[in-house]
């Protein structure tokens, strides 16, 4: 289901409106308010607690004017929603964010998961005047502008090339760039989606250990981190589009966790062993491998580290 049924959309505002909807009114066919990680009890769906939705004046009236907010309630994916709005209207200049992504879509055709509420799903086109092959690193400085907000929160992340957000081997943050063609240059669609809290139910259904930015005890609200975010991500590409990717090369090798160290590269069904020596300036990763480094691109592959059997 891309949009959701009317239904759907009224019981979620009066959720928004009033932090619940009676259960009669929640649509009987369709997606179950406890998917969402919404409360039912004495015949309402509630909206739990300690979830604070996101405030969409107060976002639009903290960013630059000529930029379009949106805001979802539901969708499938943010990411999937800039690509149809394309068509439509360009998709620059844009930003797209939901509460709840029912197939959100991570690198590697994966699945992204999060409960209503509870995390950042967002999505920004920027357009480059520059073509697509000259776009190289473009996700390594998104997640470089990832680790500069948290930085401001106190969290110490690091990155797992090409953008993965990992603080102590538990992922925290992830980054899906689309790019797409346009008649100047190149719409880069960048999806970001950050685990600002998670309910067990969700992250017991999540293949890899995950944190949370409240399990890290960080408390920003999720409107100013997407406001953090938004202008750490902008000026970093002020930086690459009249510099390129040369800047960011120290920076990301110093803050990527697997930097000259042992790991699994991991390309559909194989995986080969090496050793990490940090990234070119194309953004494709230095791998060594019995004395010979070769560059690796982002596309279909994964980097692991090391478990500790495959150490000994
Ligand atoms: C990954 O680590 O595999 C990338 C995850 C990217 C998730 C974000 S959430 C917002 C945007 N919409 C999507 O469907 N995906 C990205």
């Amino acid at each position: 289901m891309t949009t959701p049924e009317p239904a759907l959309t009224n019981a979620l505002l009066k959720v928004r409106e009033a932090g619940y909807v009676l259960s009669e009114d929640w649509p009987r066919h369709g997606v179950r308010a406890q998917e969402l990680g919404l409360h039912e009890d004495a015949g309402t769906v509630r909206l739990p607690p300690d979830v604070q939705l996101h405030d969409l004046h107060y976002i639009q009236n903290a960013l630059p004017q000529q930029l379009s907010v949106q805001l979802l309630d539901y969708t499938d994916s943010t990411n999937s929603e800039m690509m149809r709005r394309r068509t439509k209207s360009g998709g620059a200049d844009q930003l797209i964010l939901t509460e709840y992504q029912s197939a959100g879509r991570g690198r590697r055709g994966k699945v992204w998961l999060g409960d209503y509420g509870r995390n950042i799903a967002m999505t920004l086109g920027i357009e480059f005047p520059l073509n697509l092959n000259a776009l190289g690193g473009l996700s390594s400085v998104v997640g470089l502008a990832l680790l500069q907000a948290l930085e401001l929160e106190g969290v110490d992340a690091q990155l797992k090339w090409p953008n993965d957000v990992w603080v102590k081997e538990q992922k925290l943050a992830g980054i899906l760039v689309e790019l797409v063609p346009t008649k100047i240059g190149t719409l880069a669609i960048v999806g970001i989606g950050i685990n600002v809290d998670l309910t067990n139910v969700q992250a017991s259904k999540i293949d890899q250990s995950v944190t949370t930015l409240r399990r890290l005890g960080a408390l920003i609200s999720r409107d100013d981190l997407v406001l953090a975010v938004h202008a750490s991500v902008l000026k970093n590409f002020e930086v690459y589009s009249s510099e390129g990717f040369a800047p960011f090369l120290d920076a990301f090798n110093s803050a990527h966790c697997l930097q000259d160290r042992a790991a699994i590269l991991v390309l559909g069904t194989e995986s080969q062993q090496g050793i990490v020596r940090g990234i070119d300036i194309t953004g494709g990763l230095r791998f060594e491998q019995n004395g010979a480094t070769r560059i690796v691109t982002s596309g279909e592959v994964s980097l692991r580290p090391l478990t500790t059997e495959e150490r000994q």
